[in-house]
């Protein structure tokens, strides 16, 4: 997606309605720059869960008296707002699960034992995070299956001539991230659903940095699942969602067994819910999908191409002034085109944890370490790396912080004579 608006955040505006940023630390306002590992949250959403629990709170589908009502109408009326965020053709296609690794799991378990046999093929990239990485292991590790692996070019894009191989195999299985969450790198995932159904694969599309960052469409994707975590989108921790086309997730036989999930339940044998409650066992976290609700209410009302035009404006300032350090080594893609509002970097020799130690003096939050993508820091040849992730309240001010704190850790660790090591090819 090429930026070519001016951005139409007005952030200040927005800034004030998180209570958070009204705390200091060291005496300094926070430059909260962690938002690949989770946002903060706008009053409205912390006022939903109050809200919820102080005049709406009862168990769901169950009563049939007028809170319970209430309650269900809350939370289905959350589903409702997920399922219009990502262009779902039908509320039964929006499973609320705890985050994005559960649903990762969800498919793993519920799809994958069913229609991975022993000598099958799942491909995934160098560039996932753990969570869409080791439910594969465990999963072809049962059913004696093989995992390939898409491997990544020099600035960390996926090198596409490799899947086009791998697909000539016929896996059943693409699993691929919309985004890095180390690397920031965006991946053409239309393209990758398209060549992996043209050789018979289902798609699982992690969107756990992509669908709070940006328009993302189901129906243009076309993946069969889509995973992703409220948490990383204004929303409360603990509530996440699995989209699944609905054909698909009708063959599949539960995840977890309980309450809600069945029909009918006899001594040795049970019948299963429709769906989306087929994959929700026993009581969800209620509360955390109404505040799921509020939270893409908020985003939608700012615009999802309205924040991504903002994140990319301070990106290409983030990356514009990182370059000028000589002493900063980015990892990731050039061209900030293909690229979200996720920067990692490491300082000459210094490990990335005591640069970040450095910034949090400065009330900096930033990221440090491998970021749950282990494989892919092997692969860069760096045992850690620090890593900045924007948000719609994100700031240039903040990233002049940053850059600021970087240069105090130049000094500190006296690198400011350093010769300037690009790590892209
Ligand atoms: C790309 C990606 N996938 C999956 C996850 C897992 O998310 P959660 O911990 O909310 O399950 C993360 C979290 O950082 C992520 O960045």
């Amino acid at each position: 997606m090429a930026v070519t608006e001016p951005s139409l955040l007005k952030v200040e505006a927005l800034r004030r309605q998180f209570p958070i940023f009204k705390r200091s630390f060291n005496g300094k306002e926070l430059a909260y720059l962690d938002n690949a590992a989770t946002t903060q949250k706008p009053g409205i959403v912390i006022q939903e869960l109050t809200r919820f629990y102080s005049e709406s709170n009862a168990n769901i589908h169950r009563g049939a008296y007028a809170l319970s009502e209430e309650a269900t109408a809350a939370y289905e009326g959350a589903r409702q707002h997920v399922a219009g965020l990502i262009h779902a053709r039908s509320v039964q296609e929006v499973v609320f699960v705890r985050n994005a690794t559960e649903a990762i799991n969800l498919v793993a378990y519920a799809w994958g034992r069913r229609n991975i046999h022993p000598g099958d093929r799942i491909v995934l990239t160098e560039l996932e995070h753990h969570s869409n990485l080791v439910p594969w292991q465990l999963l072809a590790q049962e059913r004696e299956a093989l995992l390939e692996f898409v491997p990544i070019d020099g600035q960390g894009r996926l090198d596409l001539a490799v899947l086009d191989r791998l697909l000539q195999q016929e896996p059943k299985l693409v699993a691929v991230g919309h985004v890095s969450n180390a690397l920031g790198t965006i991946n053409p995932v239309t393209e990758i659903v398209r060549k992996a159904h043209a050789a018979g694969a289902r798609v699982l599309v992690d969107g756990a940095q992509s669908v709070p960052h940006q328009p993302v469409d189901v129906t243009e994707i076309d993946a069969d699942f889509l995973a992703f975590s409220g948490h990383k989108m204004c929303g409360p921790t603990g509530i996440g969602v699995l989209y699944g086309k609905q054909d698909v997730l009708e063959a599949m036989p539960p995840f977890l067994g309980g309450g809600d999930m069945i029909r009918q339940v006899q001594l040795h044998e049970s019948t299963w819910n429709d769906l989306p409650w087929k994959f929700e066992a026993g009581t969800p976290h209620i509360a955390g999908a109404v505040g799921l609700g509020a939270a893409v209410k908020f985003l939608q009302g700012i615009g999802m191409q309205a924040i991504f035009v903002h994140e990319q404006q301070l990106l290409a300032t983030l990356l514009d002034r990182l370059q000028s350090l000589p002493y900063v080594s980015l990892y990731g893609p050039s061209d900030p085109a293909e690229q979200a509002g996720i920067v990692s970097f490491t300082l000459g020799h210094i490990h990335a944890h005591d640069v970040a130690t450095v910034l949090d003096r400065h009330a900096v939050a930033v990221r440090s370490g491998h970021h749950c993508c282990q494989p892919l820091m092997e692969r860069l040849h760096v045992p850690a790396t620090v890593r900045a992730s924007l948000y719609l309240y994100s700031t240039e001010h903040e990233v002049e912080r940053l850059v600021q704190g970087i240069q105090d850790a130049a000094r500190i660790f006296r690198l400011d004579r350093a010769v300037r090591g690009d790590a892209r090819g």
